[in-house]
């Protein structure tokens, strides 16, 4: 079983390479209603997002939750973590959280795609972004030919002291403020945005996206999928473009 947090497909693209390579089922974490059962020679892979340095509080919520339960006494686990420039301690809150509840991680990994943070990042050159998309895809292959052979080990890079990133981590939580987020004169009213925030933080007004909640996981997966690019962060996004990863077809 794959279990993947994907807000721009990254994470579902890897998830998907990796479950048609092992012959696995790849689950989104969002709408999952299964159990966390897993049967004799059955591993879990988990593959998320790096945000601010750390996990996707959705992810950190879906994680604390879900019961993992396994008729092996150590099942194979592996964990990925996909990032677009410093993984910070992303790998290392999955590992602790996996630990908690009292399994051994295998094998852990980082993989450096795009990066869909556009506030700081400009997406907006195509050229750019198929150059590490080629890359990206040269990194999974690695990652797939090491997880068939169920090795073990920690291959995560460009990580980062803990402390430093627990620091961020209280610092960057403002990014998460939903007053960040706004709409121009281009929105349509079309409801695309409502109908994916994972953190059902949107509400239709008068036919105009509200942000009903104060703060969100910020995945900017509405801001990429907009058709009309209405959704801006601050007035920093106008300019960096939208960034869907190419290989997906549809999200979560
Ligand atoms: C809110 C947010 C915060 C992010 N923070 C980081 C970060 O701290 N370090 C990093 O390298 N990439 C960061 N990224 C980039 C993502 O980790 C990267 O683009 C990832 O592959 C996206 O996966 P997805 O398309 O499956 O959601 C961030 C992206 C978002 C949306």
């Amino acid at each position: 079983m794959i279990i993947y947090y994907s807000a721009t497909g990254n994470c579902k693209y890897v998830a998907n390479r990796i479950a048609s390579k092992t012959r696995d089922i790849a689950k989104s974490m969002i709408g999952y209603n299964d159990s966390g059962y897993l049967e004799k020679d059955e591993s879990l892979g988990i593959v998320v997002p790096t945000h601010f340095w750390g996990l996707p509080t959705f992810v950190e919520g879906f994680l604390s939750k879900i019961n993992i339960i396994s008729e092996d006494k150590n099942p194979y686990i592996f964990l990925i973590a996909t990032f677009g420039t410093s993984l910070g301690y992303c790998c290392g809150y999955l590992t602790d959280l996996i630990e908690s509840k009292g399994f051994n991680v295998s094998a852990k990994f980082s993989i450096l795609m795009v990066d869909a943070w556009t506030p700081v990042f400009n997406l907006s050159d195509k050229d750019k972004i198929n150059k590490k998309t080629l890359n990206s895809d040269r990194l999974i292959e690695d990652v797939i030919s090491k997880i068939a052979s169920k090795n073990q080990g920690d291959f995560v890079k460009r990580k980062l002291p803990k402390f430093a990133c627990d620091i961020f981590r209280k610092i960057s939580k403002s990014g998460r403020k939903t007053g960040h987020l706004h709409i121009d004169e281009k929105c349509s009213g079309c409801g695309l945005c409502k109908n994916n925030c994972p953190a059902d933080a949107i509400e239709l007004q008068m036919k105009k996206p509200v942000w009903i909640k104060n703060e969100c996981v910020m995945c900017l997966r509405y801001l990429h999928l907009c058709p009309n690019f209405a959704i801006q962060y601050d007035n920093r996004t106008k300019n960096h473009g939208q960034y869907l990863n190419p290989h997906i077809v549809s999200l979560d």
